[in-house]
């Protein structure tokens, strides 16, 4: 295998950034250091540029089986790769379900030869399956929907308390945190106004307050059971603040369309802008961005999850919840930093450290000796308008065309081989399943 020397470059990690050159072999990091000079290696001239580890994604909903129509790991990995992003971790929410070994295993076929990125794939907790989660091997985690979201997988009462009794203490614990009766609760009040519903009411059906009212209630249980939990996609400040609290035992993730998007969107997007939980106020989106900078928030995960153009322009009562995401967290967040708002080590600590630590992720996360060489090369000066053409995702629409970013992915390494270079993926799959140490 061809021997790498990224040169120049500086190479960050969440403790700080170094001009060093990067020296890998067989998709590991051999040597980090200054003017490394190994035989009969490629030269990757870096100066000037980030180099950073890859981005990994531990919530992206890449539809294989079943929602084909929407997205397919060829596409998805595609613009994971373009996006900096070299690990992600897929959701249970597929037609069939994948809550039990038969399926987790049609699935992992499914991918396998097939994604131009390392993955993980996670189990879904329906109620009744403990068995055959804390049967499965190398699962990032279970998850557990709360409330009813895309694929109605919704689980409660009891059943949220069984899910810690039963699920075996080593399987991580991540939730959708929205509390379905008080969702049903809003959406009778608004029925009974007797008019149409319309995409913004989205944000008032699935209230603030419901997502607050779930979180408080797994932060008791995590308390109550002393095991620790994640939860998905904060939405809201007082989210966070709560979360705050329970950190030894609960830890949280928030998308980067919660740091980007609010109410004030709808007019624009409509049901394009429909997700679980949904966007708010202008008030919690810079709350969440307080949060991020306190040290509140974990993680940033995209919760990548596209549907057709044509779900999207359904009534909103019929569209579906969700957008694509995983090929612009890293330029929002890197946007974030030209504008002064974020470090590059704190991007670094969000989106590649802090995902690799807390998920005990084998050899990811760090350009160090003996890591895998899941590398991204940024150029920081360079601005470019993102439009649905630059889109490699297959539902190719993003609620985020049209707009302007300053720090962008120019080249993406995954296990060492060059897989996405200025705008273009190459033709090969080279990514491969996680293991979990
Ligand atoms: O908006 C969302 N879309 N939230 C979810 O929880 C699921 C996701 C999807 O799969 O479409
Ligand atoms: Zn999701």
């Amino acid at each position: 295998m061809k021997k790498i020397l990224l040169k120049g470059g500086e190479v960050v990690s969440a403790e700080g950034s170094m001009i060093a050159d990067v020296f890998f072999e067989d998709g590991k990091i051999v040597e980090v250091g200054e003017s490394l000079n190994p035989e009969n290696c490629e030269v990757i001239d870096c100066e000037g540029k980030i180099v950073m580890p890859g981005a990994i994604d531990v919530h992206v909903h890449f539809r294989c089986p079943g929602g084909e129509q929407k997205e397919d790991w060829s596409h998805a990995s595609a613009a994971a790769a373009s996006g900096g992003v070299t690990t992600v971790f897929d959701m249970p929410n597929n037609t069939p379900e994948i809550v039990d070994l038969e399926s987790f295993a049609v699935k992992k076929e499914i991918i396998e030869g097939r994604s131009h990125v390392n993955y993980g794939i996670y189990m879904g907790y329906n109620g009744k399956n403990s068995d055959e989660i804390n049967n499965a091997k190398n699962i990032p985690g279970v998850k557990i929907y709360c409330a009813h979201s895309t694929g109605n997988m919704g689980v409660e009462g009891e059943f949220l308390e069984k899910v810690f009794k039963e699920i075996d203490p080593g399987i991580k614990l991540l939730f959708h945190s929205e509390d379905e009766d008080c969702i049903q609760g809003n959406l009778e009040k608004l029925k009974a106004e007797g008019r149409e519903l319309t995409p913004s009411d989205h944000s008032k059906i699935r209230g603030p307050e419901c997502a607050l009212k779930m979180t408080k209630e797994l932060c008791q249980l995590a308390k109550k059971h002393e095991r620790p939990i994640h939860i998905c996609h904060v939405s809201t400040e007082a989210e966070a603040e709560e979360i705050s609290k329970y950190s030894e035992l609960v830890t949280c993730e928030v998308a980067p369309h919660h740091l980007t998007l609010s109410v004030d969107d709808y007019q624009k997007w409509g049901n394009y802008i429909k997700m679980n939980p949904p966007v708010r106020d202008s008030k919690d989106l810079f709350g969440l961005w307080k949060a991020l900078k306190f040290g509140q928030i974990d993680l940033i995960a995209t919760d990548h999850a596209p549907h057709t153009r044509e779900e999207k322009e359904k009534p909103y009562p019929e569209a579906p919840s969700g957008v694509p995401g995983v090929e612009m967290m890293l330029p929002i967040l890197l946007n974030a930093v030209s504008a002064e708002g974020l470090s590059l080590e704190e991007v670094c600590k969000l989106v590649c450290e802090k995902p690799a630590e807390l998920f005990n992720i084998k050899d990811k996360g760090r350009i160090e000796k003996g890591y895998d060489a899941d590398i991204v090369v940024i150029d920081m000066d360079l601005e470019k308008k993102f439009e649905d053409k630059d889109v490699k995702s297959k539902c190719g629409w993003s609620p985020y065309s049209g707009g302007l970013y300053q720090g962008w992915p120019i080249m993406t390494y995954v296990n060492g081989l060059l897989v996405y270079k200025e705008g273009e993926v190459a033709p090969r799959y080279v990514g491969k399943e996680v293991s979990f140490s």
